[in-house]
């Protein structure tokens, strides 16, 4: 295949040469220029008339979108999908937002700026770039500086474009070939190159492994095993019952709710179920039967439960005539209480899926004692 020049590339000894070259040669207008230099030289782009590159303006719209994404990502977790109150703070404090929002805007403009600049705006990597197959590559990143003329439009007179570089005091001309486009990878070379790239990974996530199994705790981070700190069901040494849990202060009660009023269960019956009969309540009290009360009571509250012989106790048939007209008050007070061999619910379930508990058991009697007219 005959060679073709694509470039002309001319040497010059200082910037000032350089930059007096190209003001000569684009006075011409038939070349295109590009130079290139060791280091960034000031004029050099307004003398080649480049346009102000759009990186900037990139950098700053990816930055900022980072920031927004960071803001809108953290107030989502914090406030809607896991809203957890942390000592008393607002669930959407924007302060503890600030670390997060700083490292994504980096990460954001750093990223547009690396990858912007070399592969959108510069179009790299270019294997088939003139200056690739030029000889005085080296220099150019050393101390010549270079001077290229490719053919504005139309046919390349190698020629004329060498004895202009020349005119206008280029010390070295080089005619530059376009370099023949690269051979296609060979099947062989790709799958050694995946075979490589999965060999690393399971060396990297086998030696991750390992290291964690065999050193689990080196100074410092053993520090934060070693540290004096409560462990729920272990001793302690911090209290005097010399337990590491401890049951709460007596008397204390969550904050927004009244203690429970009812000593006794006449007391209980005059309780109105605070919760409305809605589908969204019945499945609270069904998620709470099936988990607390279905193991002793039976999942139809018929008082067969797979457990009761090995239980022992004979657990209440919630569907007998009895408990078909007990009042929802006093099914809560049996829950805040206890009875006999039934432990008191009063901590281990919260107020509400106390009383969704007596809605879901109508619930369930009612499907056992159907009438004619549900079937309507
Ligand atoms: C450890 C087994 C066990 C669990 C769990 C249990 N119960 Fe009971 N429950 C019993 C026994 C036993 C009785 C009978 C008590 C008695 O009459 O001596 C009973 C009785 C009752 C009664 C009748 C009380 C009365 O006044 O006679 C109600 C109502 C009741 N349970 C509701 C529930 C609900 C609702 C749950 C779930 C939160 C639940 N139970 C969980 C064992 C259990």
């Amino acid at each position: 295949m005959l060679k073709r020049p694509a470039a002309v590339l001319g040497l010059f000894e200082s910037p000032r040469a350089l930059l007096s070259a190209i003001e000569l040669l684009r006075a011409r207008g038939r070349w295109s220029l590009e130079a290139y230099t060791p280091y960034p030289v000031p004029g050099a782009e307004a003398a080649l008339g480049l346009k102000r590159s759009p990186l900037a303006a990139m950098v700053l719209i990816m930055g900022s979108l980072g920031a927004l994404t960071a803001y809108l990502f953290q107030w989502w977790m914090n406030s809607v999908d896991y809203p957890i109150v942390v000592g008393g703070k607002p669930v959407d404090a924007w302060q503890a937002y600030v670390p997060v929002l700083f490292e994504v805007t980096v990460l954001f403009a750093a990223f547009t700026a690396g990858l912007g600049m070399l592969l959108l705006l510069n179009r790299l990597p270019d294997f088939r770039h003139p200056l690739l197959s030029s000889k005085s590559a080296a220099a150019l990143t050393r101390d010549k500086f270079g001077l290229a003329l490719e053919p504005a439009e139309g046919p390349f007179d190698a020629g004329a474009a060498e004895a202009a570089l020349r005119e206008v005091g280029a010390e070295a001309v080089e005619v530059l070939n376009q370099p023949a486009p690269p051979a296609p990878v060979k099947p062989r070379t790709l799958l050694l190159l995946a075979a490589g790239g999965a060999l690393a990974c399971l060396a990297a996530g086998l030696g991750t492994y390992w290291t964690l199994k065999l050193f689990p705790a080196l100074p410092p981070m053993s520090h934060m095993l070693e540290h004096p700190k409560l462990v729920p069901q272990k001793p302690s040494a911090f209290f005097k019952d010399g337990r590491g849990m401890q049951a709460g202060v007596p008397g204390t009660m969550a904050r927004g709710r009244l203690p429970y009023p009812c000593k006794t269960e006449a007391c209980a019956s005059r309780l109105a179920n605070p919760l409305p009969r809605a589908a969204e309540v019945l499945r609270k009290g069904r998620k709470a039967f099936d988990t607390s009360c279905a193991v002793c009571h039976g999942a139809l509250a018929n008082g067969r439960p797979l457990l009761s012989e090995a239980y022992g106790a004979k657990p209440a048939d919630l569907q007998s005539s009895r408990f078909l007209s007990m009042e929802d008050g006093r099914i809560y007070h049996t829950l805040m209480t206890g009875k006999s061999a039934m432990p008191s619910f009063a901590s281990s379930l919260t107020d509400d899926e106390r009383w969704s508990l007596a809605h879901y058991l109508r619930a369930l009697q009612r499907a056992q004692h159907a009438e004619d007219e549900d079937l309507r």
